[in-house]
């Protein structure tokens, strides 16, 4: 961020404001208000924040016009393609890729905390058989902070580097156990020699009854989902995690807030919803009818996987999932996947509508990632918890970011008040 020593001007009843502006590296100039209300007791007013930069960042970089996702400078779609979760993971922790030896000694340090407390296992047992994973998740993950107690000082560098460390790697395992738990099975504790991403197959597919081979192809396509999901800048479960840490909560409670926001069908909770939606329309026959309700003001239904925030373009990480939807269906011998030939139609008929034209809707992330989880066993349950794994990165990247901003505040945003004046109490018997 520089002051390139523009301002904006803003006049009120008659009186001119002048309000610093600054340039980022890349992405739209920034208008600087954070005296507005001192100088001239005025808020500004923007629900969903779709014109407000809630902090200042260095981690990640989105333009949504041209479809274009950097993590620290380097392209998304390079790095689905030439490095992995892991590298990824250092990558947005600390800003640089790591050296041969610094990717040793990061992935030794996340391999050697996989393990959870034993006691946490008897968490799980506290909840009912029918529990949603993502139910699970929010609680384990935010008790966490009752078993760790030497890494929730935040005030030091160090423990923060180790919650980092510990919430990196002990994310596919409570995944994994939330979903063996829902399932009746036995719990898979993980295993080192294992990568990160064969890992999480194994704890979720193995039984103790048999032998379990992770099939390297389904292995690097669930890295690719990992790397996919990694960091997406401010989003809302991203910015969740930001303003439960700015009032100093430790990591993991914070973790488990943007959990519990990840869940939402708007937005991690759309790829279980998009899958459905998929299996709900069936046959390409059907298509017209679901674009017709999606376009209709009267009816609430949206295309799941459709649309964006901040995208107004394609999703360039719904290319790549496309792609690797395409190479793990055919790997498997089921290409002719009746899901995958509905989405590849209703992409195509929605694409040409002008109603998803004007309104720039393309498809995004979550619309090809559930067919390959389908495909690889996975239940619509356990989309949104993968995406969290996925997603620990991201928050915990922002979160330390954050904290060693010297400038940190508590966020608190202001609000539009449209609620009674002052007035009197009355007594109940008077009412
Ligand atoms: N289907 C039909 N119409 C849509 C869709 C959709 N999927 N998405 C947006 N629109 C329409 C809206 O009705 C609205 O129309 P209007 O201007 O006539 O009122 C217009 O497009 C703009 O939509 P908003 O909801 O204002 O856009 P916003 O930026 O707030 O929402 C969101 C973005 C939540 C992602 C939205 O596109 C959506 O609900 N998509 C489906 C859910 C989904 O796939 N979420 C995953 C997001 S990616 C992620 O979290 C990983």
């Amino acid at each position: 961020m520089s002051d390139d020593k523009r301002v904006a001007k803003l006049e009120i009843a008659g009186k001119t404001y002048e309000l610093p502006m600054y340039s980022p590296t890349a992405g739209p100039d920034v208008i600087d208000i954070r005296k507005l209300y001192a100088d001239a007791g005025v808020f500004t007013y923007d629900p969903g924040y779709t014109s407000t930069a809630s902090c200042d960042s260095t981690i990640t970089f989105i333009d949504g016009d041209k479809g274009e996702l950097l993590h620290r400078g380097y392209p998304i779609d390079q790095l689905a393609e030439k490095s992995h979760y892991l590298e990824v993971c250092y990558l947005l922790l600390y800003g640089e890729l790591p050296s041969p030896a610094q990717l040793e000694d990061f992935e030794s340090r996340v391999t050697n905390h996989t393990m959870i407390h034993e006691q946490m296992h008897f968490l799980f047992r506290g909840f009912r058989r029918d529990a949603h994973p993502m139910a699970i998740m929010v609680g384990v993950v935010g008790a966490l902070s009752a078993f760790y107690h030497d890494s929730t000082d935040i005030t030091d560098p160090w423990q923060r580097e180790v919650a980092s460390i510990r919430l990196i790697a002990k994310m596919p395992t409570i995944a994994a156990m939330a979903y063996k738990y829902t399932i009746g099975q036995p719990f898979e504790y993980p295993r080192n020699d294992l990568d990160y991403a064969s890992n999480f197959l194994r704890m979720c597919f193995a039984v103790p009854a048999e032998n379990f081979v992770v099939n390297p192809i389904l292995s690097r396509a669930m890295d690719r989902i990992f790397t996919l999901h990694a960091d997406h800048e401010q989003n809302a479960s991203t910015s969740t995690v930001r303003l439960a840490s700015s009032s100093g909560a430790n990591p993991f409670a914070c973790v488990a807030a943007g959990i519990a926001c990840l869940w939402g069908p708007a937005h991690g909770g759309a790829n279980q919803a998009c899958l459905e939606m998929l299996q709900e329309i069936g046959t390409p026959d059907r298509i017209p009818e679901f674009i017709a309700r999606a376009k209709d003001k009267d009816d609430p239904f949206r295309l799941m996987g459709f649309g964006h925030r901040v995208y107004k373009n394609f999703d360039p990480r719904a290319k790549v999932m496309k792609q690797s939807a395409d190479e793990v269906l055919e790997l498997l011998g089921v290409e002719n996947n009746p899901t995958l030939q509905v989405a590849k139609e209703l992409e195509k008929q929605a694409l040409a509508d002008p109603y998803f034209a004007d309104k720039k809707l393309f498809p995004n992330v979550d619309f090809y990632s559930g067919i390959i989880l389908e495909a690889m066993g996975f239940p619509t349950s356990m989309f949104t918890p993968i995406f969290a794994v996925s997603r620990t990165i991201g928050w915990i990247s922002q979160w330390k970011e954050m904290i060693a901003d010297p400038q940190l505040k508590i966020g608190r945003p202001r609000q539009l008040y449209k609620g009674a004046t002052l007035r009197d109490y009355v007594d109940i018997e008077k009412r």
